[in-house]
């Protein structure tokens, strides 16, 4: 296996029953419409999650609240079993651990792939301080096997103003990786690919959870498929069904409210 750095999880991030990511009785109303309703959502360690679900089901808003951009009405919200995320800023949360993958890149365009790279390798070097020259050879090992990881190390001196939509959306991941997050929130990945680059977007997300716990948001059937993993349903701010590809797709109220249309 490549060498992917291992996420440094901060001191107080204990993890030790397995659950990364715990979410109970969480809602939210925007104008008197609840888009998050007693929501119950957990994610262990190690764990690729799909989230599937209508338009307006709530699950961007999922992770806006995990995000710390939205706050809930009610309920918890625990990164680890220490962390409360209601009690943390944005930013807090992002250098905790947990990296969020938006579906529009934000991505320098009139610069290299490597250049992009390392803005993001600045960030953390902020944070260590005083030992920035000290990083310097680890970060550009890291970045050089993060782009080997994604797929990119051809393409490193590559301005990114050439690459095609899929190999952008793989830089954002690589971009997001070189913070370390423990835990990665992807919304929908497979927008605007080619079926070329939603194979190789499955690879690379199977890849991440041998050492990462991924939640992806995502409304192509067949990707979510290929990806194999456990899902989970929302519905009016809610959990609907929750299980493997085959119990979802025989499942009336999930044929009802989503796969049926
Ligand atoms: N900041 C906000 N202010 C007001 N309403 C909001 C806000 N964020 C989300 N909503 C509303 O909450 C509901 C859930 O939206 P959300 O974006 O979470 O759905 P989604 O499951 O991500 O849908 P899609 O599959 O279309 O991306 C929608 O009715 C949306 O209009
Ligand atoms: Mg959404």
């Amino acid at each position: 296996m490549r060498d992917i750095r291992s996420p440094s999880p901060v001191a107080d991030l204990d993890i030790r029953n397995g659950t990364v990511l715990y979410m109970e009785g969480v809602s939210v109303s925007f104008d008197g419409y609840k888009a998050i309703d007693e929501l119950n959502f957990y994610v262990n360690h190690n764990e690729l999650r799909c989230v599937i679900g209508p338009n307006g089901a709530g699950k961007t808003t999922m992770m806006d609240i995990i995000t710390g951009k939205t706050r809930p009405d009610e309920g918890q919200c625990w990164f680890g079993s220490r962390l409360n995320l209601l009690r943390m800023k944005e930013d807090e949360i992002a250098r905790s651990g947990i990296g969020r993958k938006f579906q529009k890149p934000t991505v320098f365009d009139n610069h290299s792939v490597f250049e992009n790279m390392e803005v993001s390798a600045d960030g953390v070097r902020s944070v260590y301080g005083l030992f920035t020259a000290r990083l310097s050879g680890e970060v550009r090992a890291q970045i050089e096997s993060t782009l080997e990881l994604i797929g990119l190390a051809d393409e490193s001196r590559t301005p990114v103003a050439r690459l095609s939509h899929g190999q952008k959306q793989w830089l954002e991941l690589g971009m997001l990786l070189m913070q370390n997050p423990m835990l990665l929130l992807i919304d929908e990945p497979a927008a605007g690919m080619t079926h070329d680059e939603m194979d190789r977007t499955i690879e690379l997300l199977t890849q991440l959870k041998l050492t990462h716990s991924v939640v992806v948001v995502e409304h192509d059937m067949d990707f979510v498929r290929n990806l194999e993993s456990p899902i989970t349903v929302l519905h009016q701010g809610s959990v609907l069904a929750e299980g493997k590809m085959q119990d979802i797709q025989e499942d009336p109220k999930v044929i009802e409210v989503y796969l049926g249309s």
